[in-house]
C-alpha cells in the first residue's frame, strides 16, 4: 500500500517518520522517498520520557509540506502508547494523511480508528493471539482513491482490489476465531467493563470491554515487572517507569544491564524456559538513538494478558541469576 499512497505523492512532498517505529513503518516509506525524490522528517523522542514532544510533531507539519505522517500506536521496543488520536488532529490541520501502525498496541487496548480519526491502520492478527493475516483498515473515499497494485484482470473495487489472488480463508477464519475468543473474554472477564460503553451493543460493546480488562490486568503486571527489574543491581528500563504512568505503556519491557550483553541474558533464560527478544526487535532507529547499536540492543520482556504475577515473579528470581 506504501507504493499506492506514492501514487499520491511528487517529488519534493516531505513524510513525516519516526524515531520510535519499527522498522515495518519506516523501511517501506524509505525507499518511496528513494524512488520519489521525497524529503523525510524524523520525529524524535524524548530519551529521558521516551515519549514524542507533541510541540515538535506541531512545528514539523506547520513548517513543511509534509504529505504524510506514518506513526506507530506503540512501540514494540519502549513500550510507550503514543497520543495517535491528538498527532492525527494535528496532521489533519496541515491536510496530512496519517498512516498508523498499531501491530503492538492492539493486543493491549482498545483500537477504535473513528475515534483516532486516521486515514489508515495496520495490525497483524498473529500479534493478538491469532493467524498470521496482515490487516489493513483504510478510510473508504481513501481506499477507492488509491490505486492498487494488482492483476489486471481484478476489478477495481476496494476492499478487493487490495486482495487479488485466491484469499487465505483458513486464516480469516482463524481471525475471526480470535475476535470470538475475546468477546468471550468480554463477556466473562470484562463483565464489569461493559457498563463502561453504554453507546456500543454487540461485538464492538465485548471488545472494548474485553480490551479494558485485558489493560487493567496488564497494569499489574507491567507495574510488578518494572519494580522488580529496578530492584536488580545495574538494571537501566528502557521506557516510561514511573508507576503513575503506566496507563500510558504496554507492558512489553526493555532494559540493558551494565556490561552485559543483552544475548547472554536472554539465553540463560531461554535456559529456564522463560522465552523473551534481545536486540534491537527492528525498532532500528530508537535502539540507534538510544545509542545501543553497537552494545547488542535491549533485553525485551513481552507479558500479554495470558502471562500470571507468579511468571513475573519467577523471571525476576532467575534474572537474580543472570549476572
Ligand atoms: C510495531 C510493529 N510493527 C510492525 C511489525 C511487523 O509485523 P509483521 O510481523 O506482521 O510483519 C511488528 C512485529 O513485531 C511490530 O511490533
Amino acid at each position: 500500500v506504501s507504493r499506492s499512497i506514492g501514487r499520491l505523492l511528487k517529488r519534493g512532498d516531505a513524510i513525516l517518520l519516526t524515531r520510535m517505529d519499527h522498522d515495518g513503518n519506516v523501511g517501506p516509506w524509505l525507499h518511496l522517498v528513494e524512488d520519489l525524490g521525497l524529503e523525510v522528517k524524523w520525529l524524535n523522542f524524548n530519551l529521558e520520557t521516551y515519549e514524542y514532544d507533541l510541540d515538535e510533531a506541531k512545528s514539523i507539519f506547520k513548517n513543511n509540506n509534509v504529505k504524510l505522517a506514518a506513526i506507530n500506536y506503540a512501540s514494540n521496543c519502549l513500550g510507550t502508547i503514543n497520543n495517535v488520536k491528538a498527532l492525527t488532529e494535528m496532521a489533519h490541520q496541515s491536510e496530512t494523511l496519517v498512516f498508523v501502525d498499531a501491530v503492538q498496541y492492539v493486543p493491549h487496548g482498545p483500537t477504535d480508528v473513528q475515534d483516532i480519526g486516521c486515514d489508515f491502520l495496520a495490525c497483524s492478527p498473529y500479534k493478538f493471539f491469532g493467524p498470521h493475516q496482515g490487516v489493513l483498515w483504510g478510510k473508504t473515499e481513501m481506499l477507492e482513491k488509491l490505486e492498487a497494485y494488482k492483476v489486471r484482470p481484478a476489478d477495481n473495487t476496494s476492499p478487493g482490489k487490495f486482495e487479488t489472488g485466491t484469499q487465505l480463508h483458513e486464516g480469516q477464519a482463524g481471525t475471526l476465531g480470535v475476535l470470538e475468543y475475546l468477546e468471550w473474554l468480554g463477556e466473562t472477564m470484562g463483565a464489569e467493563y461493559n457498563a463502561n460503553f453504554p453507546e456500543f451493543s454487540g461485538r464492538r460493546k465485548k471488545l472494548h470491554a474485553a480490551m479494558l480488562a485485558i489493560q487493567n490486568y496488564e497494569q499489574t503486571l507491567s507495574s510488578k515487572l518494572i519494580e522488580g527489574l529496578q530492584n536488580l543491581a545495574g538494571v537501566d528500563v528502557k521506557g516510561i517507569s514511573a508507576g503513575k504512568d503506566l496507563a500510558r505503556r504496554v507492558p512489553t519491557v526493555s532494559f540493558t544491564v551494565e556490561n552485559q550483553n543483552p544475548e547472554e541474558i536472554s539465553n540463560k533464560l531461554a535456559a529456564e524456559n522463560i522465552f523473551v527478544w534481545h536486540g534491537h526487535n527492528y525498532a532500528l532507529e530508537a535502539i540507534r538513538l538510544m545509542g545501543l547499536e553497537e552494545s547488542g540492543g535491549v533485553v525485551r520482556i513481552g507479558p500479554v494478558h495470558y502471562n500470571t504475577l507468579e511468571e513475573i515473579d519467577h523471571t525476576l528470581e532467575v534474572l537474580k541469576t543472570c549476572w
